[in-house]
């Protein structure tokens, strides 16, 4: 594993909760893999009530919570270089506080990490800039974290004021699921084998279909999703880059330029999203489980979506034809993420054809059980030409005996060292929200209701005719399912 150079980790928002359960643990596991340079100190800021001792005890819980292996010896190790700076997030005193503590500790790399509400990211920025925070005798990055922007033009605009005080080529836009690994295997099974990529087209693909569903409901975050929704929480990022990668062409290198060019590219080629193509529904209350009108912090007649099911299009000679499916809910039945390639029929089979004869598929699993499985049509054995479906199947878990890294893990280790492929760049970000503006600015304009569907289901049947009307139908996450 890459070893990250001496730097100051400074995290803006230290008090809230993705640091307590993924930034700190993520930190602590580099530091026991010997990947977090023995020197590096971690600055927390907020404007919290506490010292370093009583963060230091807070960040200790939450490491012996949420971190694969606590370890007192190592968290000991680690305790004694983490700090705290109070101030606010456009309080001028604050960034000063902060600059003296950095000089004080005589490190010249600098990470910042906003892990705050949205709305205090243009006050850091600007904050860190007057501090002269912005640059130093070494390197300084600046780590954005999801969601950038809530549309088209405020992402424009962060971009804006982001761009004025430093260079594209020290902001990092955070998106973890290009760190998960089946995302990163995405490319090594398409670009580093000849198997696939010659079939990888509307030659021979029917359609692709991207699932991400969730059992939870809004945890808590009601107020949050009120303003979100499933669009801007999950499909305009983390869906649309798995379209992405699945559709880029092959890249010259894989590196942070040729990747993210090719990815743009993409985006670029496909349309802003029809209103017909998309369906945004809603959990209604089932067994124990409430409705999302039911939950904490959300309007007794809410229309926000907490499902999408949508169809995109690709106009480019590789995709054409080919419709890319993509959807997500909370409140449905399993945690699965999944990306299935549905392969067109063979053009002539010179057997019994059965009734329910399936065409090949290729499904990419990213949770759970990471892993790759083809299935594929087998003779039955026998006299007769009776066939079957079977499997061929790969699970991380089982080939690999090291644990894949969470995806934090890898994405402060790659900021630290100063890789920015798996991070969004400015123009991919904007080409993002493109896609999915228009059509979020329609639904929030009309008073339609949401098409409901009981929590615990697999969404709302209209999102079945979305397909069905096509002539094809959902890969079932059941059905897709496979066990290592
Ligand atoms: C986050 C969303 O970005 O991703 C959450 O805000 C969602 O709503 C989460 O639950 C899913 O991430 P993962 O890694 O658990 O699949």
């Amino acid at each position: 594993m890459e070893k990250a150079p001496r730097c100051a980790f400074v995290i803006f928002g230290i008090s809230g909760d993705l640091a307590a359960r993924k930034l700190l643990p993520a930190l602590y596991t580099l530091h026991q893999e010997g990947a977090l340079h023995p020197e590096s100190q971690i600055i927390g800021y907020a404007r919290s009530d506490y010292n370093d001792a009583s963060l230091r005890q807070k960040m200790k819980e939450a490491v012996q919570k949420f971190a694969k292996d606590f370890d007192e010896a190592d968290w000991g190790g680690l305790e004694s270089r983490i700090h705290y700076v109070r101030g606010g997030y456009d309080d001028p005193a604050g960034f000063e506080a902060l600059k003296n503590k950095i000089d004080d500790l005589k490190l010249e790399n600098h990470v910042f990490y906003t892990s705050t509400p949205p709305n205090a990211y243009e006050g850091i920025v600007v904050g860190l800039a007057h501090a002269g925070l912005n640059s130093s005798s070494g390197w300084t990055r600046l780590v954005i974290e999801k969601p950038f922007g809530d549309d088209l033009k405020s992402a424009q605009a962060l971009n804006k004021v982001v761009l004025q005080h430093f260079d594209e080529e020290q902001v990092y836009r955070i998106d973890h699921y290009l760190a998960k690994e089946t995302a990163q295997n995405l490319s090594v099974l398409r670009f580093a084998n000849t198997l696939f990529e010659p079939i990888w087209s509307n030659r021979y693909i029917d359609n692709v279909q991207i699932t991400m569903a969730e059992p939870l409901g809004v945890e808590g975050r009601g107020g949050f999703y009120e303003e979100a929704g499933v669009v801007r929480d999950v499909v305009q990022n983390h869906l649309l880059q798995l379209l992405a990668l699945v559709a880029m062409e092959p890249p010259s290198k894989y590196d942070s330029v040729a990747v993210r060019d090719e990815k743009v590219k993409v985006f670029r080629a496909m349309e802003s999203l029809e209103p017909h193509h998309v369906v945004m529904g809603q959990y209604v209350a089932r067994g124990n489980m409430k409705s999302y009108r039911e939950e904490e912090g959300v309007n007794s007649d809410s229309r926000q979506a907490t499902y999408s099911a949508a169809k995109f299009t690709i106009n480019n000679w590789r995709w054409s034809g080919v419709p890319f499916y993509m959807r997500s809910g909370k409140r449905m039945p399993d945690k699965s993420t999944e990306i299935v390639l549905r392969l067109k029929t063979p053009p002539h089979v010179p057997f019994n054809v059965p009734k329910d004869f399936k065409a090949d598929r290729l499904v990419m699993r990213l949770v759970p059980n990471e892993g790759i499985s083809l299935r594929f049509n087998a003779k039955e054995p026998g006299r007769g030409e009776d066939m079957k479906r079977v499997s061929m199947n790969f699970f991380y878990d089982k080939e690999f005996s090291r644990p894949n890294p969470e995806a934090y893990e890898t994405l402060l280790l790659d900021s630290m060292i100063g890789d920015a492929t798996l991070f969004m760049r400015a123009d991919e970000v904007e080409a993002q929200w493109r896609i999915v503006d228009p059509m979020l600015k329609w639904w929030e304009a009309s008073d339609a209701e949401p098409a409901f569907y009981a929590a615990g289901s697999w969404g709302p049947k209209e999102a079945d005719r979305l397909l069905q009307d096509e002539g094809r139908y959902w890969q079932r996450g059941d059905e897709g399912k496979f066990k290592s």
